[in-house]
């Protein structure tokens, strides 16, 4: 018998050398996201999107899963039992995180460790660069009980996915390994089960390094201009680096000019400029 897990354990997470990992902690019920869950998350990532001590942030999974989608326990029937107004609570807490996610003011990656599904689709997308074991299997099983893929679910696949394999993926409720995940788009990379935290680490061992408010410029951009026409793109690009020399983007682009065209001390094309060295 699982004993009910209290709100705060729901998430669990450590911030070790600037990284923050963070776990959807219900391994019992595969991490599924319940209203409890999905309250807590929201809490954590919040506490830790400005402390100075999180340079980026992991999303994964405590056990086999990454999370096995919306709980149709206590996310679903039991709101549906208590009227509309219980079921838009629930809808507004999970989507509201997701959201912070979407605009997480840090760097952020999905290590996705194993299922996959659903409305795991929502924080899939969330997060900045997605690295899988290739083992993991990806769902959106909603077709295989009676639902459309909602809470985000299809409108993350129709825009990772080449058309044709995302109408293919909602219809046909068949899950994919990481391997082909990575292959249709829907993740950055997949790697084999025991490299999986080495690969995740030196991603955020590399982003760490780099100047978190360019990170951060680059991400909205890149969010931005997915429905933008090229010259609206154009015209965002520049007010977003108007609006990143305001924050400490004037300083950080004039010390790298200086360590690449007189220090000699990097080059661009090669890597990334010492960030220790702007003067605040
Ligand atoms: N909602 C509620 N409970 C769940 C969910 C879920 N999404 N996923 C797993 N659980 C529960 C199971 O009911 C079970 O509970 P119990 O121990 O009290 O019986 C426990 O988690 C363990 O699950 P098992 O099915 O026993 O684990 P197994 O490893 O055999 O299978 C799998 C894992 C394939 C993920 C399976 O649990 C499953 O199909 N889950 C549902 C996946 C899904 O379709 N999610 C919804 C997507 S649609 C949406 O999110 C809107």
């Amino acid at each position: 018998m699982t004993t009910e897990r209290a709100e705060e354990d729901t998430v669990a997470y450590t911030v070790e050398n600037d990284i923050a990992w963070v776990k959807f902690n219900r391994p019992e019920k595969r991490n599924c996201m319940s209203p409890k869950l999905n309250r807590q998350m929201k809490k954590v990532l919040e506490e830790l999107e400005f402390r100075d001590d999180v340079k980026v942030l992991v999303l994964t999974g405590e056990g086999q899963a990454w999370s096995a989608g919306m709980d149709l326990q206590e996310y679903f029937r039991e709101n549906e039992a208590k009227g509309l107004g219980a079921v838009r609570k629930a809808q507004r807490e999970s989507y509201g995180w997701f959201e912070r996610l979407r605009w997480y003011e840090k760097p952020t990656i999905a290590m996705i460790n194993g299922w996959c599904f659903g409305g795991g689709y929502g924080p899939l997308f969330g997060c900045d660069i997605a690295i899988a074991s290739e083992d993991a299997q990806f769902g959106l099983s909603e077709i295989n009980w009676g639902i459309l893929p909602g809470g985000g679910a299809s409108k993350v696949a129709q825009e990772l996915m080449p058309f044709r394999k995302a109408m293919y993926h909602a219809m046909m409720g068949e899950n994919l390994t990481g391997k082909q995940a990575e292959e249709q788009g829907l993740i950055t990379e997949a790697v084999p089960a025991d490299q999986l935290l080495a690969r995740v680490t030196a991603i955020a061992e590399a982003l760490k390094k780099k100047d978190g408010h360019a990170l951060r410029a680059t991400k909205w951009t890149m969010r931005r201009m997915v429905d933008m026409t090229y010259d609206n793109g154009l015209e965002y690009q520049i007010r977003a680096q108007e609006a990143l020399h305001s924050f400490g983007g004037a300083e950080a682009r004039r010390e790298a000019t200086r360590q690449f065209l007189d220090e000699k001390s990097f080059k661009p094309g090669l890597g990334t400029f010492d960030t220790s060295k702007i003067n605040s």
